[in-house]
């Protein structure tokens, strides 16, 4: 008998094929998130559930009696929106999918930096709406972006690209905060440098961009003070997820003028986004797109299905977290 799963969210079609031949596999094939009470009943019914960062599972999520779940197979890198003490306690593995969603991630970082600072939202909805009177030497002014110092905070795989980036396509600065020491090095080759604490990287970044994981652990970690103390006109980009910011000292920072403006991917409560971010001119706002090209989502697919595969051929997990 194939292992039953549950997919939660519609996947790449060749994905889904893979997965209907190897596993007994139900799809959700409306493509709504599941609510508490299916996410629940999925964990006494299904020998592995397939979730993505859109399925809440806190601890009440986890039935306390009869799972038949063993493996939480989730799909994407990010997997704060999962209790994963309540899934060890209960003997359920989680893996995840690193690696393959670095460089688009990355490359959304980039691209939220760059027009936020080139006012590029602002420009489009200006012409669109048939504003635009014409070029002339004082419209729409930014801030240049090569030459400028960059800040990371969490210098993981997505972290390093954006570096990269950073510094061999835009010939910047590159400053940045990670909580073990990155290997000197690698730190060289990127042409950055570690800092000490947050607060150094803030007081030095014109940009700073966060790349370090959700959940309890980081959970405002960029707070009223910290917005405080960054540069003035520093602008904040975030593709790491939405907790990691106090929207409401964000929102305050930017109405301000303590920072000159931001570039989101992720919300906290998505897809809920504060009405005041959405009026503001000076932010950049995407829904959650960092990972969002055909073959990275066939790729987190892929691994997936090789965490699958692994687990109940008896194999030692690819992508164990725990
Ligand atoms: C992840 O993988 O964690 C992303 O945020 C979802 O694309």
């Amino acid at each position: 008998m194939k292992p039953r799963v549950i997919v939660t969210r519609r996947w790449p079609a060749a994905v889904e094929q893979i997965l209907a031949e190897r596993f007994d596999t139900t799809f959700n094939q409306g493509d709504a998130p599941l609510g508490p009470t299916e996410l629940k009943a999925a964990f006494l019914n299904f020998d592995a559930i397939l979730p993505t960062v859109s399925d809440k599972l806190p601890a009440s999520i986890f039935p306390d009696a009869d799972i038949r779940t063993k493996l939480l197979a989730n799909f994407g890198v990010g997997f704060s929106h999962i209790d994963t003490d309540a899934a060890r306690a209960r003997g359920i593995a989680v893996t995840n999918t690193p690696g393959v969603l670095t460089d688009c991630t990355a490359d959304i970082g980039m691209s939220l930096l760059l027009s936020v600072a080139r006012r590029a939202g602002e420009g489009e909805r200006q012409l669109r709406a048939g504003q635009w009177t014409g070029w002339c030497p004082t419209h729409m002014i930014g801030t240049k972006v090569t030459g400028k110092t960059i800040g990371i905070i969490g210098m993981g795989r997505i972290g390093k690209a954006m570096a990269k980036r950073a510094h061999f396509g835009f010939d910047m600065e590159v400053v940045f905060y990670n909580r073990s020491k990155v290997d000197d090095e690698e730190t060289r080759a990127m042409g950055a440098r570690q800092l000490a604490t947050i607060e150094d990287v803030l007081a030095q970044s014109d940009f700073v961009s966060l790349h370090c994981p959700g959940g309890a652990e980081n959970r405002h970690l960029i707070n009223a003070e910290r917005l405080a103390s960054m540069k003035r006109g520093a602008f904040l980009i975030n593709t790491a997820r939405g907790d990691v910011v106090d929207q409401k000292a964000l929102v305050a920072a930017l109405d301000s003028g303590t920072i000159a403006g931001a570039g989101l991917d992720v919300y906290d409560g998505e897809p809920d986004v504060p009405g005041a971010l959405m009026r503001m001119e000076n932010v950049v706002l995407l829904p959650h797109l960092g990972s969002a090209t055909e073959e990275t989502r066939v790729a987190m697919g892929m691994k997936a299905v090789d965490n699958l595969t692994a687990f109940f051929e008896g194999r030692a997990l690819p992508d164990k977290v725990v």
